[in-house]
């Protein structure tokens, strides 16, 4: 029986109904859904008790019993491709499958318990209306098809297993001991005394860990390549806490309910220390200092607030703002924002037998919910001083990222729980935790300077950019890196100028987010360049293409990185003429805007180089099995950015061979060499490289051998299919394995653009967005319903940035927006249909053409919408994200100045 108080999902996850998912406790985001008697209904905040005596079906029970045969809405998101990680995909099948007819025809009010990061929800909406993508993947091999994602089928029968979708029961675990941490409540504090002999009497608990048990070592929590790109300023657990939210003792019981109450029982004696809130502040003379110790490694200037700074210029930017006919200044602000992916942060740790006769007898196993295993096997074997042959980590499917995976926030405090404890280890963080403990995107403030000539021509474009980077400096110095570089590059102009600082804060860390601060630095410039475009009474798109680079340009980022960088192929110039075209028509079925709202259009370009500087690896394997099977082993994990199956799409292109062929083992530290991971829009562009090298060495052993044994038949390997048996000759030696590796330089760059056109009341502040176009240089697209989905999700992520996302913090710090509901995640009608037209070019660096499409469709989003906001209504808008209420006080401040003013030079 359940237990009391106990919720239906946890009572029917802990029965092995992993596709019941737990993305929040508060029934906001539905990925929990199940039905109770035919309804469904949130499982997370539904009493186990009260379904006792009813039906209830969860998404394994949705196909049919005898036959096996999917549901409709099965096979309807299988054919649309309906997911991108697939975490929220469940609880989605189980609202459409309970839908009647007229639910279906009023799909936000439908959907308005179900939340999806990834999609931005129209593939969702097609897979419910029967749009079928994966339909024409069935003809010829490789790139350029809609092939499904190998995972698919999975992921709609709930049988894919994500970070806790394992039996953890005795049998499988024995010993399972469940974590919580006690967190700070101060900003800043020195912790003088804690007790804990109160939580070691609580039946249950087994141990209570805290900074006396951790390594004095200092790491990041940031995961590189190069681990000296991030300050090591944190400690396993600290006896100085630097921000609310803060880990101070982790307790370890059998069961969740005896660790929080063990929490509650630890004893904490603080002495509280003034604190710093804001990164401006925290840069003056005077500020309460975050990190005082200069001895540990990394810190820019320790006891000055500064985590990592850049700066760089090219040219004189003084003469050309001397040289300008027109000049702007203006000072930008971006928000803080959550990845909000939904799988949270979480990890296990457990023993089992080593390997190698020579390796230890027993070794450390971490399946965690990452972006890096690698990276993380390595800092854990450096933290905990442990060899690297008795760590293995190894990822299951993972809930999403947009980079806040690329940390270690959770594998460290488990490893050493396991240890110490020679137990079992688990530890999952609640919604809540998500946002206070876990990484944010870097809230930035940007004062832009740009001058040109009367035609248009760029004289100077100067940065100054300070970021927060809140407690601690993971990603500090290349996210402003990268922010403030890529953004600079995109254009021609002789002078330039960049000045970054990345300041501590007594607040929640920031760490990498996707766009890796590009968003930020572009959504000022390309604010400016279109306030710029206004004052010169040009036309601001006109402006951009009189200044951007060309084929053949040397990339300038001005803050250094620059040297690898090129221009692989060129899509930009037709990028442009979406853009164009789409201002010159109406949408087909664009909406007109209602009597009295004002309209304006406005757009944004961007530029990423796909993969970071200094160096990103990937090892594939690639092995043609004794009974004729093809086993691809590459390093990346899956967290739905689509990057396995684009892998397996340029490994069936080099062989000839279909791609359901190949069977993909991944993310395991067992599986291939070291692999860097998936970020920095590096998952299809260096993993893939490695990939297409690997399947080419098999290629050409398999040749080689068919050599030796006879020549080829035209129905051989290379030109069809189904040659390689078990029982061919070619494999009847025993198995072949190609291998491939990829170091992710030179690098190239992908183009993105964004045209809006807006209506907004000038009565109460709301946006309707008519129309939402995007073009992306992606080179050769390999999957183009995947390629789109990544564009469509980016665009709904950047939305919520642009619109509502915000975690705001009191005056003490602590997070007041810590649940979906007070967040404001977009829901399925808060986002608009996008269209997407991808620019075909062929690179010349990517594996077979390819460009990364990851992360870029998020950043030209903001700008656009600002700039058509701009031209809708004469308010320069300066400060994300632009709420109904920021943009109705501003439109209302600007009535009151007309006419003295005049319209178009106010600021919001
Ligand atoms: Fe919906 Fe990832 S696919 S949350």
């Amino acid at each position: 029986p359940p237990r009391p108080g106990q919720c239906l999902r946890t009572y029917l996850r802990e029965r092995g109904w992993f596709g019941v998912k737990k993305g929040c406790d508060a029934g906001d985001c539905g990925a929990c859904t199940v039905h109770v008697d035919g309804e469904p209904v949130h499982s997370c905040v539904y009493p186990a008790l009260r379904a006792d005596g009813r039906k209830v079906t969860t998404v394994e029970g949705l196909a049919d019993p005898v036959s096996g045969q999917l549901h409709a809405v099965q096979r309807r998101f299988l054919e649309a491709q309906g997911f991108q990680c697939g975490f929220c995909t469940a609880g989605f099948l189980m609202t459409t499958a309970a839908l009647d007819a007229d639910l279906s025809a009023d799909l936000p009010r439908a959907f308005k318990g179900n939340l999806c990061r990834c999609t931005g929800y129209r593939a969702i909406e097609d897979a419910v209306r029967g749009v079928r993508h994966t339909e024409d993947a069935a003809a010829g091999c490789g790139v350029g098809r809609n092939v499904p994602a190998p995972g698919a089928p999975d992921v709609v029968t709930g049988r894919a297993r994500y970070t806790f979708d394992i039996d953890l029961g005795t049998a499988a675990l024995p010993g399972l001991l469940h974590m919580k941490l006690l967190r700070s409540p101060h900003a800043h504090a020195r912790i003088t005394a804690i007790d804990t002999r109160a939580a070691l009497r609580v039946p249950g608990v087994h141990a209570v860990f805290t900074h006396h048990d951790a390594p004095g070592r200092h790491f990041s929590t940031a995961q590189h390549e190069h681990p000296e790109d991030d300050p090591s300023d944190t400690r396993l657990l600290d006896d100085t806490v630097r921000h609310v939210g803060q880990r101070v003792a982790a307790v370890v019981a059998d069961s969740e309910a005896a660790a929080e109450e063990g929490c509650r029982r630890v004893v904490v004696t603080y002495e509280v220390l003034p604190a710093v809130l804001d990164a401006e502040e925290a840069m003056r003379p005077g500020a309460p200092v975050v990190h005082d110790k200069g001895e540990w490694a990394g810190i820019a200037r320790p006891g000055a607030n500064v985590a990592g700074e850049v700066h760089g210029q090219t040219g004189d930017v003084a003469r050309g703002l001397a040289a300008a006919d027109v000049v702007y200044e203006e000072t930008f602000r971006t928000q803080r924002a959550q990845h909000a992916s939904l799988e949270t942060h979480g990890a296990l740790a457990y023993f089992e037998p080593g390997e190698k006769s020579a390796g230890p007898e027993e070794r450390l196993v971490v399946r965690t919910s990452t972006q890096v295993p690698f990276l993380v096997r390595r800092s854990l074997c450096a933290l905990l001083d442990l060899p690297p042959e008795s760590v293995r980590v190894v990822a299951g499917r993972v809930g999403g990222a947009f980079g806040g995976k690329q940390e270690m926030l959770v594998e460290d405090v488990v490893a050493l729980a396991a240890l110490r404890t020679g137990r079992p280890v688990k530890l999952e963080f609640t919604r809540e935790e998500q946002f206070t403990g876990a990484t944010t995107r870097h809230p930035f403030t940007v004062r832009v300077k740009v001058g040109a000539r009367r035609d248009g021509t760029l004289t100077a474009l100067q940065l100054y950019v300070v970021s927060d980077t809140g407690a601690y400096g993971n990603h500090a110095g290349s996210v402003l890196m990268h922010g403030c570089g890529d953004a600079l590059a995109l254009y021609r102009c002789p002078n330039k100028k960049a000045d970054g600082f990345a300041a501590y804060t007594h607040t929640v860390p920031a760490g990498a987010f996707r766009g890796y601060g590009l968003g930020q630095v572009v959504f000022a410039l390309e604010s400016a360049l279109d306030e710029l475009a206004r004052r010169l009474g040009l036309d601001p798109l006109a402006v951009r293409e009189r200044n951007v680079v060309r084929p053949g340009d040397e990339l300038e980022t001005v803050v250094g990185a620059e040297s690898d960088l090129r221009i692989g192929s060129y899509g930009l110039d037709a990028c442009l003429e979406v853009l164009r075209a789409a201002s010159a028509s109406q949408g087909a079925g664009e909406p007109a805007a209602p009597d009295g709202w004002l309209v304006g259009e406005g757009s944004a370009l961007t530029m990423i180089a796909a993969g970071g500087p200094g160096g990103h690896f990937a090892d594939a394997r690639m092995t043609l099995t004794a009974d004729g099977a093809y086993e691809l082993a590459v390093g990346t994990t899956e967290s739905g950015s689509g990057a396995t199956t684009a892998h397996r799409q340029l490994a069936a292109a080099e062989l000839g061979i279909g791609e359901e062929r190949i069977t993909v083992r991944q993310a395991d530290t067992d599986a291939v060499g070291h692999d860097t991971g998936v970020f920095g829009s590096a998952g299809t562009v260096v993993a893939g490289r490695a990939v297409v090298r690997a399947a080419r060495s098999l290629a050409a052993l398999i040749r080689e051998r068919a050599t030796r044994n006879g020549p080829l038949t035209d129905h051989g390997l290379l030109t069809g299919h189904g040659l390689l048996t078990g029982h061919d000759p070619l494999t009847s030696h025993g198995p072949l394995t190609g291998h491939g590796h990829a170091t992710g330089t030179p690098r190239t760059v992908a183009f993105n653009a964004h045209w809006f056109r807006v209506a907004v009341d000038p009565d109460t502040g709301e946006i309707r967005i008519l129309r939402s176009v995007h073009a992306a240089d992606a080179g050769t697209v390999i999957n183009p319903m995947q390629c789109r989905g990544q564009i469509e999700g980016g665009v709904a992520q950047a939305l919520g940035s642009a619109l509502s996302e915000d975690v705001r913090l009191d005056g003490r710090g602590r997070v007041r927006t810590a649940a979906f509901r007070e967040y404001r995640l977009p829901a399925f009608a808060d986002v608009p249909r996008t269209e997407v037209r991808c620019t075909p070019t062929a690179d010349t660096i990517g594996p077979a053409g390819a460009k990364s499409m990851s992360e870029s469709p998020f950043n030209p989003v903001a700008p656009a919408l600002a700039n058509a906001l701009r031209d809708a209504t004469g308010v320069r808008f300066t400060r994300l994200p632009l709420t109904r209420d920021r943009v109705w006080r501003a439109l209302a401040g600007e009535a009151s100045r007309r006419p003295s003013d005049g319209p178009g030079n106010s600021h919001g």
